[in-house]
């Protein structure tokens, strides 16, 4: 199995795109893509989803891109056969894992506590989304995990914004952060593009400089 930091080649950010429809989801995808975004996940959370999915592969073929919300082994094999190219869950369960073991994608299941991540490493699995990441503690827990856990890198998500990406991307335990910070909601609606491609620009940067 490929590991999804392989994949992203050095790529620091995961953004994520929820989209009512297909076009939408490749007007955002292009749109982040201009302002240097490499990777996206998009979330099997309104009825095109999938579509979505495959509208940006055969659309925007050189953005990585893989579905989030991954919740079930039914949610795994389709997200597959729409053409993603790697899987993120909000939690893990031994059947889920099993599941999206089985599709032989790149993984970052969700985890937020020590018996998770145990039995996610059980299974093999050490690039795992730290999910809520601010409501779970956020870069306080993961500096107190990493010690325990060394093996793992952690992709965390939920609150992660603009103003605290680069202290989530300064750990050594993480490879990459992901959220929803990029493509709000109201810039969505208002099809303002250029305006995404401006936070994605911003990120960027802000994402670079962590890492020096
Ligand atoms: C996720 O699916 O990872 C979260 O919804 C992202 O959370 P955020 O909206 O706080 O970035």
């Amino acid at each position: 199995m490929t590991s999804l930091s392989s994949l992203l080649k050095g790529g620091l950010l995961l953004p994520i795109i929820q989209a009512e429809q297909p076009q939408q989801a490749v007007a955002i995808a292009k749109a982040m893509q201009q302002g240097g975004v490499t990777a996206v996940e998009v979330v099997l959370r309104t009825s095109a989803a999938l579509d979505c999915i495959s509208a940006i592969r055969s659309e925007v073929p050189e953005l990585l891109t893989g579905a989030g919300t991954i919740l079930s082994a039914a949610d795994a094999r389709n997200a597959k056969a729409a053409g993603s190219q790697f899987l993120v869950s909000p939690a893990s369960t031994p059947d889920l894992l099993k599941a999206m073991l089985a599709t032989e994608l790149a993984l970052a299941p969700g985890v937020a506590t020590p018996s998770e991540m145990a039995m996610a490493i059980e299974m093999g699995l050490t690039e795992l989304k730290f999910f809520p990441a601010h409501l779970s503690g956020g870069v306080e827990m993961l500096k107190a995990l990493s010690g325990i856990f060394q093996k793992v890198k952690f992709c965390p998500t939920g609150g992660v914004q603009l103003n605290n990406m680069a202290q989530f991307l300064a750990l050594p335990n993480v490879f990459v952060v992901g959220g929803s910070w990029i493509s709000p909601k109201d810039l969505v609606q208002q099809q303002n593009w250029a305006a995404i491609t401006e936070l994605a620009l911003l990120s960027v940067q802000q994402a670079e400089q962590s890492r020096i």
